[in-house]
């Protein structure tokens, strides 16, 4: 690929917002849509070009957003439309295009189109949802469990049926089999394609397509239930209506889509994106899997290798490389904290910060950075399941204590994998809740904000924060970097994670010790490059510090 044949989307470093923690304007301890306009320009100093915001929609906030009640509404807590539509032309103004979340595997159970769907077998609605007759005798039509744990089944009196629900209860599941709900859905990405946005974050999207048949999984606990992603995920046929959702809504555009396919593996991709794919990139969770295991159990998560990690990663840089393109992800609104999830326990932090980073925006691929990545946030560690407000956490917990573990251990799961790890309030400086709230915020604020806070992060060269600014500027003058093809180096190395970036005219070298020990190479690698940057000013040919990562380029 030539540096002309990319499209916005690609060259650009798209940001991540959790609103609810980005930035408050009202006083109220939670994050409003004003608040990220007055902070477009921390965005643009990283060279965002594009600014997905986790569902700002009207909701009843059981799964903060991503239970809709009202696609075409702003969630109150948030603001207005006017202020939504204030945010898309004053981010427009410094090249920064609004990423929504389509939220479209399930709604609220208090969306109107529910309530109208749960009256009765006989309305327009009826067949919007899943319905089903309990078994004969009694009980939810299958043993399958939710992601947020226990039946994936909810009786409803009302109709004296069972709804399927693969999150929590209150997001029931659309029936995608229904044209109507499929048109309805593809209106509402419409809705906001006409507002101007640049782009769509498509939600949970491997499991709008279910089996014809529902029948009872093998269980793999002591509930007797099976999981629901191995009985609904990528199922065959998804992609016929995927096809029409890229017709009715992408095509003619100018918005790209990236969709979130937990259970899509590497070796599928190339049927998902690319020319004859349906999405411009999909976040896979192979490298996510390596820490917390792919039945994302935290109790059980595994003991992991370096070389696991770059085989995940290798894995999307190799299944994109003829067609397609990768979304680059080491955090997100579900995820730990990188550098607790990804490097050693012990390891310095803001070097370990810096060191992925260089990786995170030097793959091939658009770089997500996700709030508080680019100042090097740390996971927190609260000392009671109740200071939790996640609902995946009090899951998590209550089936660490089913398996067996005691209430330390339950809790040092969450602890190691809550997804509050990554929705504290940003810090942007080291003044009352660091800047975020004049109220107490509705999480509490990691205590380290007087250290890691965009004021002061700034203001020094060594930085997290300078070391993004800097990385961002050089993606942006390297064109190998930009769109040049991977190839991994010293793919058994457990310490450095390796690759070059070649295009017509250079090629990169990207070394990155992501161990606390030094680590040395045959410098035969980088013999004849020259040093283009290092995260510890200087480098020495065939040695990495600790947690140092380094660039050469030949030309
Ligand atoms: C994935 C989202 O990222 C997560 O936050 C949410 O809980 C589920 N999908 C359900 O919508």
């Amino acid at each position: 690929m030539e540096p002309d044949d990319m499209r916005w989307w690609q060259r650009t470093i798209a940001y991540e917002a959790y609103p609810k923690s980005f930035q408050d304007t009202r006083g109220q301890g939670t994050g409003t849509i004003r608040g990220i306009t007055e902070r477009l320009d921390h965005l643009a100093s990283l060279g965002v070009g594009a600014l997905w915001l986790t569902p700002v929609y009207r909701s009843p906030m059981v799964d903060n957003g991503y239970d809709v009640q009202d696609y075409r509404a702003i969630d109150p807590s948030f603001g207005t439309m006017a202020d939504m539509d204030e945010l898309i032309a004053r981010a427009g103004e410094r090249g920064i295009r609004i990423v929504m979340d389509l939220v479209f595997n399930h709604t609220s159970d208090q969306c109107p189109w529910f309530l109208e769907s749960r009256a009765g077998r006989d309305g327009d609605k009826a067949d919007w949802y899943l319905w089903r007759d309990a078994r004969p005798g009694g009980g939810a039509p299958t043993n399958w469990r939710s992601i947020f744990g226990g039946s994936a089944w909810e009786w409803c009196e009302e109709r004296q049926q069972y709804y399927l629900h693969t999150f929590a209860s209150a997001q029931p599941d659309l029936n995608w089999e229904s044209p109507d709900v499929r048109q309805a859905l593809f209106d509402v990405a419409n809705f906001w394609v006409e507002k101007g946005v640049g782009g769509f974050r498509v939600d949970a999207i491997t499991y709008i397509k279910k089996p014809d048949r529902f029948v009872d999984g093998t269980p793999d606990g002591e509930d007797g239930m099976a999981r629901i992603h191995d009985m609904t995920a990528n199922t065959e046929g998804i992609l016929d209506y995927l096809g029409e959702f890229k017709r009715g809504v992408l095509e003619g555009h100018d918005v790209f889509s990236v969709a979130e396919a937990n259970g899509v593996p590497a070796s599928d991709l190339p049927r998902w994106v690319g020319a004859d794919g349906v999405f411009d990139m999909l976040f896979g969770f192979d490298h996510m899997h390596v820490p917390m295991g792919a039945a994302e159990e935290w109790c059980h998560a595994p003991a992991w290798r370096l070389t696991e990690l770059k085989q995940a990663l290798t894995g999307y840089q190799t299944s994109t490389a003829a067609d397609g393109w990768c979304p680059v992800f080491f955090e997100n609104h579900d995820q730990p904290r990188s550098v607790d999830n990804f490097l050693p326990a012990g390891a310095d932090r803001t070097q370990a910060a810096r060191c992925l980073a260089t990786v995170l925006l030097t793959l091939r691929g658009t770089p997500f950075v996700y709030q508080g990545e680019e100042l090097g946030y740390a996971n927190v560690a609260w000392p009671s399941i109740d200071d939790y407000n996640d609902v995946s956490s009090r899951s998590q917990y209550e089936f660490a204590l089913r398996e067996g573990f005691s209430e330390a251990e339950a809790l040092e799961a969450v602890h190691r994998f809550s997804r509050d790890n990554a929705r504290t309030p940003m810090q942007w400086d080291a003044g009352r809740n660091a800047g975020f709230s004049s109220a107490t915020p509705w999480l509490p604020v990691h205590d380290d904000y007087a250290s890691q806070n965009v004021e002061g992060e700034a203001a020094e060269a060594d930085s997290v924060l300078s070391w993004y600014r800097e990385l961002a500027r050089l993606r942006q003058d390297h064109d190998e970097l930009l769109c040049g093809d991977y190839h991994e180096l010293l793919a058994d190395d457990e310490r450095i994670y390796a690759y070059t970036r070649a295009s017509a005219n250079a090629t990169a070298t990207v070394l990155a010790n992501l161990s606390v020990e030094p680590a040395g190479y045959d410098p035969g690698l980088t013999r004849g490059s020259a040093l283009v940057a290092s995260t510890h000013g200087g480098a020495t040919p065939g040695m990495l510090r600790p947690l140092e990562a380094v660039i050469y380029e030949t030309r």
